[in-house]
């Protein structure tokens, strides 16, 4: 067990964290000795493999199931967090889905339904989170802020993405989103910030690196020359939960292997 943990008695919510880049992030901030909650819509038992995971490395952790898009499931989830833990410090907005589709044929339904797990889930978690540490307030022992919140973003915050047209919206919205939340929380002493992830090995891309063709073809866009793994994000969102980061607020972190640097134009333009 790491002996200098740096979330040591803190208590996070990292929702869709029994896959992928919520995975790896609750595992991580467990690691650093918070407690965790791992939220999960489906496929329970990957919930309770991670929460198995966070226990066998000496953290508190339990699996809460709740679509984030659902405001009642929501605030049900935060119940069953402050009964368990008492309190939220860190809050990771991970949840998010793709339903992709040329634009011609994307159906209101996909679209709709994209917007409201990835965009409206933040909105009502972050809600959440932040009546809870305008309530409670900084704990010294703990943080010198009174709460963080990490929204996960992506490139396509700023990358046009044709096919995408719901999933990039949505998060184009995450970044206005986390700015105005982190203008008007600052003065509270709560940070906000996002991450934006490149291309991550995880399911919600399997297609992009799952064959060698494919894999070959995504690493023309990432001048870092690997494809991200989770871990890489999970090591960042230690640090923005962390004091380490404690002047960073309302900024975006690329973690993308140089993805937004446009490896097309080094060769022309
Ligand atoms: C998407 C992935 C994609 C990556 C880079 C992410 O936000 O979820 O499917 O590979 O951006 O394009």
């Amino acid at each position: 067990m790491n002996t200098n943990q740096k979330l040591k008695g803190q208590s996070a919510l990292v929702t869709g964290a029994n896959s992928g880049i919520g995975e790896a992030v609750a595992i991580a901030l467990g690691n650093e000795g918070a407690n965790v909650v791992v939220n999960y819509v489906t496929n329970p038992e990957n919930a309770d493999a991670v929460v198995k995971k966070i226990q066998d490395n000496g953290s508190k952790a339990i699996a809460i199931k709740a679509d984030v898009s659902n405001e009642s499931e929501v605030q049900s989830m935060f119940q069953q967090m402050f009964d368990k833990f008492g309190t939220i410090d860190i809050l990771v907005n991970n949840a998010g889905i793709q339903k992709d589709s040329p634009l011609e044929s994307m159906s209101l339904h996909d679209w709709q339904l994209v917007i409201n797990v990835n965009l409206t889930g933040q909105f009502l978690c972050a809600r959440e989170a932040v009546k809870e540490f305008l309530k409670r307030g900084i704990v010294a022992e703990r943080s010198c802020s009174a709460g963080k919140i990490i929204c996960m973003s992506s490139v396509h915050q700023v990358i046009p993405w044709a096919g995408h047209v719901n999933y990039a919206s949505s998060k184009g919205g995450i970044d206005m989103l986390m700015q105005s939340m982190a203008q008007e929380m600052a003065p509270k002493k709560i940070r906000i910030n996002s991450i934006a992830p490149g291309a991550i090995k995880t399911p919600i891309n399997k297609p992009a690196w799952d064959t060698e063709e494919s894999l070959k073809r995504l690493l023309t866009l990432i001048p870092y020359g690997r494809i991200g793994l989770p871990e890489d994000i999970g090591k960042v969102a230690v640090w923005l939960a962390s004091d380490d980061s404690d002047y960073l607020v309302g900024t975006t972190v690329f973690v993308d292997g140089g993805m937004t640097l446009y490896p097309g134009f080094s060769t022309n333009g």
